[in-house]
């Protein structure tokens, strides 16, 4: 199974690039523009990666972002995640950036998105893998401040496909960000959003109703109302699940309780991300053999999630067709159909 995973074409459509950050690149980027961290070694950093809950990792996961100041660092960090989307087969990935996190430090827009922007280029021509970009609003910092980022986004508006809502879930509902989303469609981006990863269902309801987004970041708590489900299903919206990152969040006990069978069973349209893999113990590999394992799923699951995960993406349909084919005649050889 292990290697039917690595070499099964995929997508990864929730993934933080902050959250990919490596302890060896954080060190060395410390260095570099001589910030101390509250660290000596990577195995301390790896010490303090254990979390109780979600607003846990938030405060260490700032920090960290805390030591990217130049275009450069953006551009490493970025790089330096797509590299290992092609080690993993990752054909195409949709990658989430905070702007509030480097900019409420002083580090200008342009700085952040010129250094993705510039990894992003470099790795479809050097290592055949695609990305689309998704600018998340911080839901603690409120949306007079998501306006703010907006604004500053709109020269830049060819190189973001979509915008998203991150952070801080409990307390801060969709509802509070009526206005900025209306406003992000009406400039061009894709509305998406984390909504039922502790917030309860309520929230994913607002989150389609209020907000209208196309895709579910994460959803886990849609499953709390029936109707929410079948609303779900018949919207034809997919959810973007992170088990990893669930099981270190504690937002499931342990992945044995995870309800991704129940998820698929209900009609819902699931794919495998890693959020923040540099966190969460595991790139996108580790995430899809991790669920593989403690839910025994077959091949025609892993391809089901994976078929997903270009169907649900935010590409052009000639190029997700390009994929979907690509990985069509991976399965077709690999189950002997
Ligand atoms: N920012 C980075 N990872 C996140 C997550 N899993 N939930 C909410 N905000 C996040
Ligand atoms: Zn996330």
């Amino acid at each position: 199974m292990k290697t039917f995973i690595q070499n099964l074409p995929k997508a990864e459509l929730h993934l933080h690039i902050e959250g990919s950050f490596e302890p060896e690149l954080m060190f060395e980027i410390a260095q570099r523009n001589q910030i101390d961290i509250p660290y000596n070694s990577v195995e301390e950093v790896r010490d303090a990666y254990k979390f109780d809950c979600l607003q846990d990792f938030l405060d260490i996961y700032y920090q960290g972002a805390s030591v990217l100041i130049k275009e450069q660092d953006f551009y490493d960090l970025t790089y330096s995640y797509l590299k290992k989307c092609a080690a993993q087969n990752v054909r195409h990935t949709e990658i989430m950036f905070d702007p509030q996190t480097h900019t409420e430090r002083g580090v200008a827009f342009e700085t952040v998105i010129n250094g993705i922007h510039r990894a992003i280029v470099d790795a479809k021509e050097n290592l055949s893998v695609t990305a689309l970009l998704i600018m998340s609003y911080l839901r603690h910092l409120g949306e007079a401040d998501a306006f703010k980022t907006l604004e500053q986004s709109l020269p830049f508006k060819d190189k973001i496909a979509a915008v998203g809502l991150d952070s801080s879930e409990k307390g801060n509902p969709p509802s509070k960000f009526i206005n900025v989303f209306k406003a992000s469609e009406e400039a061009g981006y894709i509305p998406v959003a984390h909504a039922g990863e502790e917030g309860p269902a309520e929230y994913v309801w607002e989150a389609l109703d209020l907000l209208n987004i196309q895709r579910i970041d994460h959803g886990n708590n849609a499953l709390e109302d029936k109707n929410l489900v079948a609303d779900i299903v018949s919207r034809d919206i997919a959810l973007t699940v992170c088990p990893l990152s669930n099981s270190a969040l504690q937002v499931v006990e342990d992945l044995k309780q995870h309800p991704l069978k129940k998820m698929l069973a209900a009609g819902l349209k699931v794919t495998i991300n890693s959020d923040d893999p540099a966190y969460f113990g595991g790139q996108v590999n580790a995430n899809y053999e991790a669920i593989q394992t403690a839910l025994n799923l077959d091949k025609a699951t892993l391809y089901e999630l994976a078929k997903n995960s270009f169907q649900y993406s935010f590409l052009n349909q000639t190029i997700k067709s390009k994929y979907l084919k690509e990985l069509d005649a991976y399965y077709a050889l690999e189950s002997g159909n």
